[in-house]
């Protein structure tokens, strides 16, 4: 085992795994990416991110061709290659329930186990229900030749957007180990990161599971705060990006996370609480995180708050109107669009007879996907010619920027909804718009 630099693997090529396989060839280790999707591989191989990701694109083009970073979908070559396994799958909600679907992180585990012949060690990166490691060493110990095959569980932190960055800047990182040696080896996969003074936290499998959904259901929880306060601000007429604002100078509160508005989305923070609802269940401390129950359903009523205030401004009733929804990612800067609050409130116009028509300059593709009953258009310009209302969902610079004059001189009516607070209400109100928000007068 070469634990001075070890030779590394990435089992499964999303966002989180193609990501963390670029950042660390960048970072000075061979890697090897594995996908079961033929596709997704061939893609890579052609130097071709699958998904929108500043900068990745950019690390992938610099490292391709340079011999320490290849692509397969070949258990046994990445296990015949390998030192350390990273495991990267996605764990998605279950349909029709709250718990997360294991089936992805059971086959990688599953699958790689059997071609271990030496000693590795195997990390565990996915997000997953507490017990899922002591379940997955048990299952390795099982499935592999060789008994001195060990686990780690190393959780991931880094946001959509900024995954580069998170990624080889992480603020810190978390090793769940069950021996000195565990922790040797992922301090040897981490050097450059730990050379620059990133805390470690060592710690058991349980703690370091936990960890992640703490972290998610800590910040679910600050962005539902704010926005519970943002209906308690719609009615007494109070004005929350002020109260942020105020609140957030307490050091011991922080400004960050405390955006109103639409609330939160994507493929984590949502599938996350909801999972972590359902193990507390299962192990019988329901009541300890009961309080979830209301962060969700706070984050859910904003999106039907903001289909109202729309409908206040169409003179209650959506039939026959035109409405530009601009943004479908659940965030500016990815094309993410799973859990979207933005295609949420975007479809649910589209039942209540709304023609509905959506430009986001990198979401397109995922939203038609989802969404193919919209209408898509390719430029902002397009979407906003001849609206009765404009809904703005996903704050992406571009809309951020977005001159009142000039959106005024193409719409039918100027009747704006910034759903996520970030257009300045005395400008866009002087050049003769209505304009709604979400907790401002
Ligand atoms: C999140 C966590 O931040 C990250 O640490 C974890 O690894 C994965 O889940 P991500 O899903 O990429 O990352 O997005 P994040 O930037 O956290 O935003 C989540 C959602 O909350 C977005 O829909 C965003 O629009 C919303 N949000 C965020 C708010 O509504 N208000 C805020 O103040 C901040």
């Amino acid at each position: 085992m070469r634990s001075e630099r070890p030779r590394l693997s990435v089992i499964g090529t999303g966002y989180l795994g193609a990501t963390h396989a670029v950042c660390m060839v960048e970072l000075g280790y061979d890697v090897i990416g594995l996908d079961i999707d033929e596709a997704k591989i061939e893609r890579l191989r052609a130097g071709e991110i699958p998904f929108f990701e500043p900068g990745l694109p950019e690390l992938l083009a610099k490292h391709i061709d340079g011999g320490r970073l290849r692509f397969t979908t070949s258990y046994p070559e990445v296990a015949e290659f390998a030192d350390v396994h990273f495991v990267c799958v996605g764990t998605p909600q279950r349909k029709g329930e709250l718990a997360a679907d294991m089936t992805y992180v059971d086959a990688a585990f599953s699958s790689l186990a059997p071609h271990l012949t030496r000693k590795v060690l195997v990390v565990g990166k996915s997000t997953v229900p507490a017990g899922t490691a002591a379940r997955m060493e048990s299952l390795l110990l099982d499935l592999a030749p060789n008994k001195d095959v060990e686990l780690a569980w190393n959780p991931e932190f880094l946001r959509e957007g900024f995954a580069v960055e998170d990624t080889l800047r992480p603020d810190r990182l978390v090793f769940g180990v069950h021996s000195a040696w565990a922790e040797q080896q992922l301090r040897a996969a981490f050097a450059p990161v730990l050379e620059t003074g990133t805390p470690a936290v060592v710690t058991d499998f349980a703690t370091a599971e936990l960890v992640k959904v703490a972290a998610n259901s800590f910040l679910a929880t600050k962005i539902s705060f704010i926005n519970a306060m943002a209906e308690v601000c719609e009615v007494t007429g109070a004005d929350v990006t002020k109260l942020a604002e105020a609140i957030g100078h307490d050091a011991r509160i922080g400004r960050r996370f405390l955006n109103a508005g639409l609330g939160f989305g994507g493929g984590c923070l949502p599938k996350d609480i909801r999972a972590f609802i359902a193990r507390a269940g299962e192990l019988g401390v329901d009541q300890a995180v009961s309080f979830l129950r209301e962060v969700d359903e706070i984050n859910l009523r904003r999106r039907v708050r903001t289909v109202e205030i729309g409908l206040d401004l169409v003179d209650g009733s959506y039939h026959g109107t035109h409405v530009a929804v601009l943004g479908a990612a659940f965030k500016p800067n990815s094309d993410d669009v799973r859990d979207s609050p933005a295609l949420d409130v975007a479809a649910s116009i589209g039942r209540r007879g709304g023609t509905v028509v959506i430009y986001d300059p990198h979401a397109m593709q995922n939203a038609r996907r989802m969404h193919p009953e919209l209408t898509y258009v390719e430029s902002l310009i397009e979407a906003v010619t001849g609206a009765d209302v404009i809904m703005l969902l996903t704050e992406w610079d571009e809309f951020r920027a977005m001159s009142p004059e000039r959106i005024g001189a193409l719409v039918a009516h100027r009747n704006l909804v910034d759903g996520r607070n970030v257009l300045d209400p005395v400008q866009w109100r002087a050049a003769g718009w209505l304009y709604r928000a979400l907790g401002r007068p």
